[in-house]
């Protein structure tokens, strides 16, 4: 694996001195190569699990590990390694791209900032070739933020991300603010990107229609515990639990997967009715 958390918790305080568990012995891994999904209703822990694994706030336990590093012990330097290696991309492009910035300063800023291309000229072809790779014009450089749509804006922070060449991105609910006609052109695009650059992708989504497409193994979470995991087919042909069966029938039929599974979700609640009900009779 590439990336790990074994048995991580994290406690908040509530009001009244209390403290409630949002993250209950949470493991999940992402190998190399890899594009894992993680669902759960909103609340139920994901963007804390998130940050936690990246080191932006200290778990209460468990172990975090990144290729042969533990983050929670690691040195400056390793740690600076995992912040250009390992690539974040926020739910809401309103809100993560800085609008005083040009496109060309918002995508180019990690490669300065890490001194990965200090030399301004060559940064800016480097700009310019991941904007292209994202579907958007080297023209758009020059230009801020709002005057670009939804769609357009989460590409900016795609692009952002990809003109490090992490090893990892982590995408927390990135269209979950998006028109759901945008939707589905930003998975594609990162479907593109996980393939053509041999990335690993983390993607977090409250309802599991979204990561149906990307991801080949998924995890659900549920008010701060780990629910089930298995690959897609296990998930959408036999979810297990029943929490994920409810995320499933929540699911908009037309893909015929879900369909099928929904029908015999059905059929197996009929017949456990039909059980009960004879039970009932004797
Ligand atoms: N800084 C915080 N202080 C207290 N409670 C928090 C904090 N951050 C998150 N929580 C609580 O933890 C739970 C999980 O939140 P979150 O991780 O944002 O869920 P999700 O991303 O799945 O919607 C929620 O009940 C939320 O209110
Ligand atoms: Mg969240």
């Amino acid at each position: 694996m590439l990336f790990e958390l074994q048995g991580v918790s994290k406690y908040f305080a509530a009001p009244g001195g209390q403290r409630v568990a949002a993250l209950r012995d949470i493991s999940l891994g992402v190998g190399a190569g890899e594009s894992v999904g993680l669902v759960g209703e909103s609340g139920s822990g994901k963007t804390t699990l998130i940050r936690c694994a990246l080191g932006l706030v200290p778990p209460d336990g468990g172990r975090i590990r990144y290729d042969d590093l533990d983050v929670a012990a690691a040195t400056r330097q390793q740690l600076q390694r995992f912040r250009r290696e390992v690539q974040l991309v926020f739910q809401d492009p309103f809100a993560s791209l800085n609008p005083r910035m040009t496109v060309e300063e918002l995508v180019g800023e990690g490669l300065l900032v890490h001194g990965l291309e200090p030399h301004a000229e060559r940064r800016r072809e480097r700009v310019a070739q991941t904007l292209r790779m994202v579907g958007l014009t080297p023209d758009a450089m020059g230009r801020h933020t709002h005057s670009f749509s939804g769609g357009q804006r989460q590409r900016i922070a795609i692009a952002r991300a990809l003109a490090m060449r992490p090893r990892l991105l982590v995408c927390d609910e990135p269209v979950s603010a998006l028109d759901v006609s945008v939707q589905a052109q930003v998975i594609n695009l990162l479907q593109e990107m996980q393939r053509e650059l041999g990335l690993t992708i983390l993607f977090v989504a409250h309802d599991l229609a979204v990561v149906r497409h990307l991801c080949t193994r998924i995890y659900v979470m549920h008010h701060g515990e780990m629910v089930e995991s298995g690959d897609r087919e296990s998930i959408f042909e036999h979810p297990r639990h029943a929490y994920t069966q409810a995320l499933l029938a929540a699911v908009p039929v037309p893909d015929p997967q879900v369909a099928r599974a929904r029908r015999k979700l059905h059929r197996l609640n009929s017949l456990a009715q039909q059980g009960a009900g004879m039970e009932a009779q004797t």
